[in-house]
């Protein structure tokens, strides 16, 4: 059939990365490609024993129609935890429960922005957002990092000439790829350039709890006092992604809208998998849970980073992760990573070539993207080899 897709969508490309994971598939191939947590880390025992319960006692309300806005247990543990622990979430805000931070995302994205309109956004940047936002038509102007977050500097003088910009796309903690977190100083600048300029931040942070090392970084959310940003959250990393259960603190009249486009896209977040949350967080220490999670990965990321030190010959940068999922490398410049990457796969072992992360796809970079949380620890030694192997001869 010669399908005539929407132009929204046949803007949208196959990335390259997929060729490359395509061997991910095969079970003898080591992947630090993923974005998965460890499976170790879902509390399956725990969750096991309330689904039982729920369908014991509860059944009905487990398997009936529910209300857009999230089963109102899980919507209020939420939005209390939020702003006890984190203060975030203001009188005029509200919360929505949505299926995986991805949807807050996308519908955000349906919300706000009119074809042509311009969202600012770090550079490299989470792909699933950066689809969800070219799937609208919305042009994309990235803006580069440095280890403190967005340099604001381009940002202001972005600002200052681009016509119709809706929102700025952050994740200012552990983000996805390079693991930076924004400095409290340019949170607080970022602020301020979103109220001078008349903006609005959406603030990603599907990682923030998952710190290992180094000291806490208030969310950009917890300073807001205007409504002019909006939270994306996620139990994805902490509890489970197949649960897909995530959430946006926002304020009211934004939620209201949210919840209208989330009315048509989903009607609701899986009510069994909010029941089940919901109990989870009234009987279990999520803290105490999420504190296993990040003792977890630290040992991981320290591992991957102490073999490189040791294997890789000074070949490749990185900076040590302080939490989230991801280390963040370069091979010396000049090099194109998505080739190193094809050749890694020849040997089975996999990582993401830094080009899968561009506002620009067709980006030659030497920087490559290598996950910690899923591998094992024998994964990672022997993974470890198998790319010191191929970068012997790679890098001269
Ligand atoms: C930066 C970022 N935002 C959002 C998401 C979406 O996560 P989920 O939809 O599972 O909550 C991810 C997933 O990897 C991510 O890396």
């Amino acid at each position: 059939m010669n399908f005539k897709f929407s132009e929204r969508i046949s803007t949208l490309q196959p990335s390259a990365i997929r060729e490359i994971l395509k061997v991910t598939q095969d079970p003898t191939v080591i992947s630090f490609a993923a974005g998965n947590p460890a499976p170790e880390s879902f509390p399956a025992a725990e969750m096991a024993e309330i689904a039982a319960e729920i369908f014991a006692n509860d059944a009905a309300s487990a398997l009936q129609y529910g209300v857009s806005e999230g089963y109102n247990p899980l919507r209020t543990l939420t939005a209390k935890r939020m702003k006890e622990k984190y203060n975030v979430g203001r009188t005029f805000d509200d919360t929505l429960i949505t299926s995986g931070g991805q949807q807050v995302i996308e519908m955000l994205t349906k919300v706000l922005v009119n074809e042509g309109d311009v969202i600012l956004c770090e550079m490299p940047s989470f792909i699933g957002a950066l689809n969800a936002f070219r799937s609208y038509n919305a042009k994309l102007i990235g803006i580069p990092m440095d280890d403190d977050g967005m340099d604001l500097e381009v940002l202001e003088r972005t600002l200052q000439t681009t016509k119709n910009v809706k929102f700025i796309y952050t994740i200012p903690t552990f983000q996805n790829p390079s693991g930076h977190v924004m400095s409290l100083a340019r949170r607080k600048k970022l602020l301020e350039l979103a109220e001078t300029y008349n903006v609005l931040i959406l603030e990603d942070s599907p990682y923030f709890e998952l710190r290992f090392a180094g000291e806490y970084v208030p969310p950009i959310k917890s300073l807001d006092e205007t409504g002019r940003v909006i939270f994306s959250g996620s139990y994805s990393k902490v509890l489970s992604p197949g649960m897909r259960i995530g959430f946006c603190i926002a304020h009211k009249d934004l939620v209201a809208k949210l919840t209208v486009a989330k009315q048509v896209s989903d009607v609701h977040t899986n009510l069994f998998f909010q029941m089940i949350a919901a109990r989870f967080l009234e009987r279990h220490d999520l803290d105490a849970h999420i504190a296993k999670i990040c003792t977890l990965y630290g040992s991981r990321a320290q591992l991957m980073c102490d073999l490189i030190d040791e294997k890789f010959d000074g070949k490749v940068r990185y900076v040590r992760p302080t939490g989230g999922l991801f280390l963040w490398c370069s091979l010396p410049d000049g090099y194109d990573a998505m080739d190193f990457c094809r050749k890694t796969g020849e040997k089975k072992v996999v990582a993401v070539p830094g080009s899968s992360f561009s506002v620009d796809e067709h980006e030659v970079t030497p920087t490559f993207r290598m996950n910690y949380s899923l591998p094992s620890e024998d994964q990672i030694r022997t993974g470890i080899d198998l790319m010191a192997d191929v970068l012997k001869d790679y890098v001269k």
